[in-house]
C-alpha cells in the first residue's frame, strides 16, 4: 500500500514509521520545512525509544521518505492519514479542529485515484462527517471515502503498542474502505490483535471512552490512596488485590501525583464538551477531572507536610519532571504544579530529570537544575521522585542520605518499599501507604 501520513507529529512519526517496516511505501509530510530537514538528517523531533533506529533502517530501504510538499504525496496515495494536532481550543476546552480541516481541504484538492481519508488525529465525535463534507465539497468527483481510526500508543511505549496493539479499531460503513483499511493492517493479523469494524462515530467515541476510562481508573485509585493513608491501609495491596479480579484489570492502578501528558486531560475536558454539547451528562468523568487538577497540587503540599509543615527557605529536590518516564514530554506534568505550589510556600527548587530539562527550562524558569540525581541531593532537605525513571529504582540510598541536609524522601511513585529507605537511614514518605 502506499500510505501519506499528514503531521509528523508523535503519532504521524510513530505511525508513518511502523507502517513503512511493515513494508508499505510511505511519505510522512508537514509543514514545518526545518523538521523534515531534520528528519531527513536523521534527527528526531521527539524522544521516543527506537524511533531513530527503526526511521533510518527504513529510509535506508526506500520505503519512509519526508517532505514538505503535499500535493503530490496524496496524488500518489492509496490511503492518507491526517495526524495533525488537536490541541485543547483556548477558553472552552474544545477540541480545536482547525488543523484537521485545514489538511483536510488540502488533500481533498489534491486527491487523484480512490483514496481512503483516514483521521488519526483524536477528533470529537462528527469530525469525520465534516471531514467528508469537506472532500465532497472541494472534490466533487473524487473517489474518496473518510474513516476514523483512532490511535492507542503510549509515549515511551509507542512502537511496541503500535506493533502489538490490543486492538485496531476503524470507523466507516463503506466496503471498499474497509476491504483498504483491512490491507494497511494485514500485516498485524500475525499478531491476533482483533481488527474491529464500527460506525465512524462510534470510533471517534471509543476512543475519548478508552482514555476516559483509564483516566477514572487512575482517579479512583489515586482516592483509595487518600484514604489508605487515613485508616493506615497499603494501596499497592489494595490495587492488587482488585486488579486480580478479571474483571477489574490489574493495569493503571497505580496511585500516584495524577495524570498528566498530552492526551488524558485534554481527552478527558473534550468528552465534557461533547457530553455538554449533546446535554448528556458524564458526571463520573466531571468528577475524575475536577480531582485529579486539585491532586496535582496537594502533592506539594503532602511534601511540605511530610517536612514538618514549613517549607520557607528549605531546598527541597524533584527527581523526574517529565509526566511519564522515558518521554521528554513536560505537557500537564504533575510536577509543574508541584514545583509551583513548593515555590509558593517559599522554597528553592532544585531537578533533574534525565530527558525532560531542556523543555522544563522554558516552564520552570525559576528552578535550579541539577546534573544528576546526587548532584540535585546535596543539600537538600527533601527529595521528592515526581516521575518514574528506571534510573531512580536503584538510587545509592545511604549516598543520599550522606547528601541530603535533612534526611526524607518522598516517593510519590511507589517505586521503594519503606523498610529500605528506613534502612539507608532516611525517612519515608510514599502515596496511600502507612507512614
Ligand atoms: C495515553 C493512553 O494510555 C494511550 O492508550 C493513548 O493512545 C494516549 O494516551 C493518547 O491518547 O494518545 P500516554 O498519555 O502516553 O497514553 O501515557 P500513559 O502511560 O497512559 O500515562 C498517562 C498518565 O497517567 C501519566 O501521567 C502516568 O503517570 C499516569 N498513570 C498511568 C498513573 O498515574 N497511574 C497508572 O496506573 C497509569
Amino acid at each position: 500500500m502506499r500510505i501519506t501520513m499528514i503531521g509528523t507529529g508523535y503519532v504521524g512519526l510513530v505511525s508513518g514509521t511502523c507502517f513503512s517496516d511493515f513494508g508499505h511505501e510511505v511519505i510522512c509530510v508537514d509543514k514545518d520545512a526545518t523538521k523534515i530537514a531534520r528528519l531527513e538528517a536523521g534527527i528526531m523531533p521527539i524522544y521516543e525509544p527506537g524511533l531513530d533506529a527503526l526511521v533510518e533502517s527504513n529510509v535506508r530501504a526506500g520505503r519512509l521518505s519526508f517532505t514538505t510538499d503535499l500535493a503530490p504525496a496524496v496524488a500518489a496515495a492509496d490511503v492518507v492519514f491526517i495526524a495533525v494536532g488537536t490541541p485543547s481550543r483556548r477558553g472552552d476546552g474544545h477540541a480545536d479542529l482547525s488543523y484537521v480541516f485545514a489538511a483536510t481541504r488540502e488533500i481533498a484538492a489534491a486527491i487523484s485515484g480512490p483514496t481512503v481519508v483516514v483521521t488519526k488525529s483524536t477528533v470529537p465525535v462528527g469530525t469525520g462527517d465534516e471531514v467528508e463534507r469537506i472532500i465532497r465539497e472541494v472534490a466533487p468527483n473524487a473517489r474518496a471515502w473518510a474513516v476514523s481510526n483512532p490511535e492507542f500508543l503510549r509515549e515511551g511505549a509507542a512502537i511496541e503498542d503500535f506493533k502489538r496493539p490490543d486492538r485496531i479499531v476503524v470507523g466507516t460503513d463503506d466496503e471498499i474502505a474497509r476491504a483498504m483499511m483491512g490491507e494497511v493492517y494485514r500485516p498485524l493479523s500475525l499478531s491476533q490483535a482483533p481488527l474491529l469494524f464500527t460506525g465512524r462515530r462510534t470510533s471517534e467515541l471509543i476512543k475519548y471512552a478508552a482514555n476516559a476510562f483509564l483516566a477514572t481508573k487512575i482517579g479512583f485509585i489515586n482516592e483509595m490512596a487518600d484514604l489508605c493513608e487515613m485508616v493506615g491501609a497499603d494501596v499497592k495491596d489494595v490495587s492488587r488485590g482488585i486488579g486480580l479480579d478479571n474483571r477489574i484489570g490489574s493495569k493503571f492502578l497505580h496511585a500516584g501525583p495524577g495524570y498528566g501528558g498530552s492526551c488524558f486531560p485534554k481527552d478527558t475536558l473534550a468528552l465534557l464538551k461533547t457530553a455538554e454539547d449533546f446535554q448528556s451528562p458524564v458526571r463520573i468523568v466531571e468528577a475524575v477531572v475536577q480531582a485529579n487538577d486539585a491532586r496535582k497540587r496537594a502533592m506539594g503540599r503532602k511534601v511540605i507536610k511530610a517536612m514538618g509543615g514549613d517549607a520557607r527557605g528549605a531546598t527541597i529536590t524533584l527527581l523526574g519532571l517529565t509526566f511519564k518516564p522515558n518521554t521528554d514530554d513536560m505537557r500537564d506534568a504533575p510536577s509543574l504544579a508541584i514545583v509551583q505550589a513548593l515555590q509558593d510556600a517559599g522554597a528553592h527548587v532544585r531537578a533533574y530529570d534525565p530527558e525532560g530539562m531542556d523543555q522544563a527550562r522554558a516552564l520552570l524558569p525559576d528552578v535550579e537544575f541539577a546534573a544528576d540525581p546526587y548532584a540535585a541531593a546535596e543539600g537538600a532537605d527533601a527529595l521528592v521522585i515526581a516521575t518514574e525513571w528506571d534510573a531512580f529504582r536503584a538510587l545509592d540510598l545511604q549516598r543520599i542520605a550522606m547528601l541530603l541536609a535533612r534526611p526524607l524522601l518522598v516517593d510519590l511513585r511507589n517505586i521503594y518499599p519503606a523498610a529500605e529507605v528506613e534502612r539507608a537511614g532516611l525517612a519515608y514518605h510514599g502515596v496511600g501507604r502507612p507512614q
